[in-house]
Formats: structure tokens, sequence, C-alpha cells
């Protein structure tokens, strides 16, 4: 089975020559790496504005898949300022980030939202790498699990068995996120294997059995293994890692090694 690897770039290069740098850095860097096709599929999720441009040098046969950070459960029409699938589908977007702690903290995204998009995304056969994970205040008051549960619960909403399959978990305990402080693998795999219980319970034990689970929050290029091979996530989504082109190369590495 191939490993995610997620770059979600946030609000970052604040131009687009940039963006164009960072993106061909990447390509350019994994180039050298031997059988990763078969090895890992690299998402990078720009910012909107820069798609399109990213689309256009992507070259179809590199192992560099895009993704968007956030989408719209509608299809068209008076939104303003928000973006739709068949919008990203257009721009070669496979992926779609939703749910984000950012988005849930700053821009008030509720799980009620989050399940319409996350339904809209499948309807329109782009896979949604839906977020979740607890606040440091949660964590101290040990109501950890009871948030994640009711954020998957909520989230998941009139989601089928089927079309559960194409979603892919990413775990980010949000104390974890931006700070340099990642949470232990050890931490990280007992929250996995509760996700997939409450999953389990959900739906079936040979779905929860399938579910791609991802950790995030401060993925480095030393500590990326240990989230693989030690908690068994299925992949990690990274975020300022992933704009240090150097780094994220090396962090590819580590994984194509796994
Ligand atoms: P980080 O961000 O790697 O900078 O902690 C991860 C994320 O927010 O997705």
């Amino acid at each position: 089975m191939k490993t995610f690897v997620i770059a979600n770039w946030k609000m970052n290069p604040s131009t687009i020559q940039e963006a164009q740098t960072l993106f061909n850095s990447v390509k350019e860097g994994l180039k050298n790496i031997r059988g990763l096709d078969k090895k890992a599929e690299t998402v990078i999720c720009p910012p909107f504005p820069y798609l399109s441009i990213l689309s256009n040098i992507q070259d179809p046969k590199s192992s560099i898949k895009l993704g968007a950070q956030n989408c719209f459960w509608e299809e068209n029409g008076s939104f303003t300022g928000e973006i739709s699938l068949l919008m990203l589908k257009n721009l070669e977007c496979k992926y779609v980030i939703i749910g984000h702690s950012e988005r849930r903290l700053f821009l008030n995204e509720t799980d009620r939202m989050i399940n319409k998009k996350l339904k809209k995304v499948l309807e329109k056969k782009l896979k949604p790498i839906f977020c979740i994970g607890e606040k440091k205040k949660d964590k101290e008051q040990g109501k950890a699990q009871a948030i994640l549960k009711k954020q998957l619960e909520n989230g998941l909403k009139k989601i089928n068995k089927k079309e559960i399959k194409n979603i892919i978990l990413a775990y980010e305990p949000v104390w974890a996120i931006g700070g340099g402080k990642s949470c232990s693998p050890d931490e990280a795999q007992v929250m996995r294997l509760f996700l997939k219980k409450v999953i389990s319970q959900k739906y079936s034990r040979s779905v929860a059995n399938e579910i791609k689970i991802l950790y995030g929050g401060s993925v480095n290029n030393s500590n990326v293994k240990s989230f693989i091979k030690e908690a068994g996530f299925q992949g990690v989504l990274v975020g300022g890692s992933s704009l240090r082109p150097e780094e994220f190369v090396e962090l590819i590495k580590e994984v194509s090694k796994i």
C-alpha cells in the first residue's frame, strides 16, 4: 500500500514566482528517488490562486498530484468568495482537504458544514482528506477521544459504507500543529486505534481495516518514519516542512525507504 504525503502550504508563499520555484524544486528533488511511484503518493495543496499555474507546470507523469485546501458544497451560483468542486476538477485537483482545524477555528467551520463538503467531494469523485483533532484544552480535560468521536460521527453523517472507503482521514491534534511539538508516536497510535474502533462500530470491521488514516502535526524528516512505522499511520499531512523544499524532499526520501 502506498504511503500518502500531503503538503498543506496553507496561506503560503506570497508570490506566484515563489510558488513555482517551490513546486519545481520538489518536482526536481523527487526525480532522483527511485521507485517512488510505487511507494508514495505525494499531494501538494497550494492556495487556490496558484492551482492553475501549477497544474500547467505539473508533469502528468510526475508522482506529484494536486489538491485543494478547501471547497464549497454548491456547484455554482451566488456564493461570493467560494470555490466549487467543478472548478477544482478542471484544474486537475484530485484531493481536497476538508475540516482543517484552522478553518474550524478562524472561520467557524462546523461539523455540519464539513459533512456537506465531504458529501459533495465524494459525489464529484475527488478524494477528501478529512481532518479531525482535539485541542490542548480537550486533551487536558481528558475529553480528546469524546471530541474525536463527535467530529467523526457528525462529519460522516449519511455517508455510507461504500463512500467512506474513499475518504482519507487525518488525525491532527491541534496542540501539535505548527509548534514544533509533535505528538509522540505511541500517543498517536492510541488515537489511530481509537478512530478505527469508532469506524468499526459505525460501519464494520472490514471498513475500519481498509480506511486510511494519516497523522498531521509538526511532521518533519526526522520524525516521519516513526508515525508510519511505529504508529502505523498510512501517511502524513505536512505543513511547515512542506514549505522548505530540501527538507520536504528528504522527508519523502525517508518515506520511500520504509
Ligand atoms: P504543521 O501543520 O506540519 O506545520 O504542524 C500541519 C497541518 O496543519 O496540516
